[in-house]
């Protein structure tokens, strides 16, 4: 494909502070855009854009970046809203569910697998997301982890190996048992199907020196690292991630003070899921806080059939604003950028000029949009550069 310019757009989100208002969201009016298929080619003033053999109108609308949805747990069969509903009705989440996902996930057929992951994609998609990390964690055994990256992989090149989900049910009685499987057996048999490892560092899950013990292992098979942490109490996940200096430590629902500063000092992104909070009734992290000590923080969907069953970055923005004082520039950025940064990614989350050719029109006039109309209808047409 030749050029291809996109002009009369009325608000430019590019994210580049080298561009436009110089702000960090790199704002410009009366823009254009010219991509090829791949990358960003031009950007700049809708009245100085070079002429080219394609274009489109914007008619004014709004454009952001493509959407960096850097958590989710697409793969998995069946559904839990028997649990949602006793949540709603004042149940709390224990992550005790897992165990039936684990269960009904290890029944389905591959192509069952592959098509649900299948559908869940294209949702993301027509939400607008154009970058996203998928993990396994839902059959905990080793060829069942395999299946899953597998799958996983079909659809993304950021797949994540999280075996350390649960202990699973057969191994209760000797929990030690199954972190030696994962360090000697899984890590080394799925670590080249994936570029990053996972630990749900929490009560009920695996302790702080369990998941470290893992983490250092899937870094020694060259993986990078990202931490559940912090999501149903003060789990020592936040702390630990920094330690470990992982890409993103996920959930970051209860940070102490110290979390905090080790958080703003660390290359370590706090990657907020209010959709979690919104499916299971819980306290929303505060967002307002983390920015404010000089966190980086990404917003991503948490998909998956136990505490998030979302695949709508704008219904997560819209979270962000509405629920944990974020400004809607920050939760777009957060969304973007942010889910890039937590990716260790800086072609995408942007648009500047080389930037991945991943953008976004909106149906509105302005990016608040995102938040003003929630769950997804502002989302236009998406550009999708080709991988
Ligand atoms: O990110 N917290 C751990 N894992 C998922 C939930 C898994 C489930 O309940 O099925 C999460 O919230
Ligand atoms: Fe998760």
């Amino acid at each position: 494909m030749s050029a291809r310019l996109i002009f009369n757009i009325g608000e430019l989100t590019t994210n580049d502070p080298t561009l436009g208002d110089g702000s960090v969201l790199g704002r410009l009016r009366d823009a254009a855009l010219v991509v090829d298929e791949t990358k960003v080619l031009w950007v700049g003033e809708s009245a100085k854009a070079p002429g080219c053999d394609e274009s489109i109108d914007a008619d004014g609308a709004a454009v952001v970046p493509g959407f960096v949805d850097s958590h989710t747990h697409l793969v998995f069969a069946g559904e839990r809203s028997d649990e949602f509903e006793a949540r709603m009705a004042g149940t709390p989440y224990d992550g005790g569910g897992i165990a039936r996902t684990v269960a009904a996930t290890r029944e389905a057929s591959r192509i069952e697998l592959h098509t649900q992951t299948a559908k869940r994609v294209r949702e993301l998609q027509a939400g607008g997301v154009t970058t996203m990390e998928i993990k396994s964690g839902y059959e905990l055994t080793l060829s069942g982890e395999q299946r899953l990256l597998a799958i996983a992989s079909e659809f993304t090149d950021e797949v994540t190996f999280l075996g350390a989900h649960v202990v699973p049910d057969e191994f209760a009685h000797d929990r030690r048992a199954y972190v030696e499987l994962v360090i000697d057996q899984m890590l080394e048999r799925c670590a080249p199907m994936a570029r990053w490892a996972d630990v749900f560092c929490e009560q009920g899950a695996f302790d702080v020196d369990e998941a470290r013990e893992i983490l250092l292992q899937a870094r020694i098979m060259g993986l990078g690292l990202r931490v559940h942490g912090n999501q149903l109490g003060d789990s020592g996940g936040v702390a630990l991630a920094v330690e470990l200096d992982a890409a993103s430590v996920d959930h970051c629902t209860f940070v102490n003070d110290h979390d905090l500063e080790a958080l703003a000092a660390s290359g370590t992104v706090a990657t907020l899921l209010p959709g979690a909070e919104f499916c299971t009734r819980s306290s929303y992290p505060s967002g307002r806080r983390l920015l404010d000590a000089g966190a980086t923080v990404a917003l991503a969907t948490d998909c998956n059939p136990g505490t998030s069953y979302v695949t709508s970055m704008s219904f997560v923005i819209a979270l962000a604003v509405r629920e944990m004082a974020m400004t809607v520039d920050e939760a777009l950025w957060a969304a973007t950028r942010g889910g890039a940064r937590a990716l260790r990614r800086d072609d995408v989350g942007h648009l500047g000029v080389g930037a991945r050719a991943d953008v976004v029109l909106l149906d509105a006039p302005r990016a608040a949009h995102l938040a003003y109309r929630p769950c997804g209808a502002v989302v236009g047409r998406t550009l999708r550069a080709l991988r």
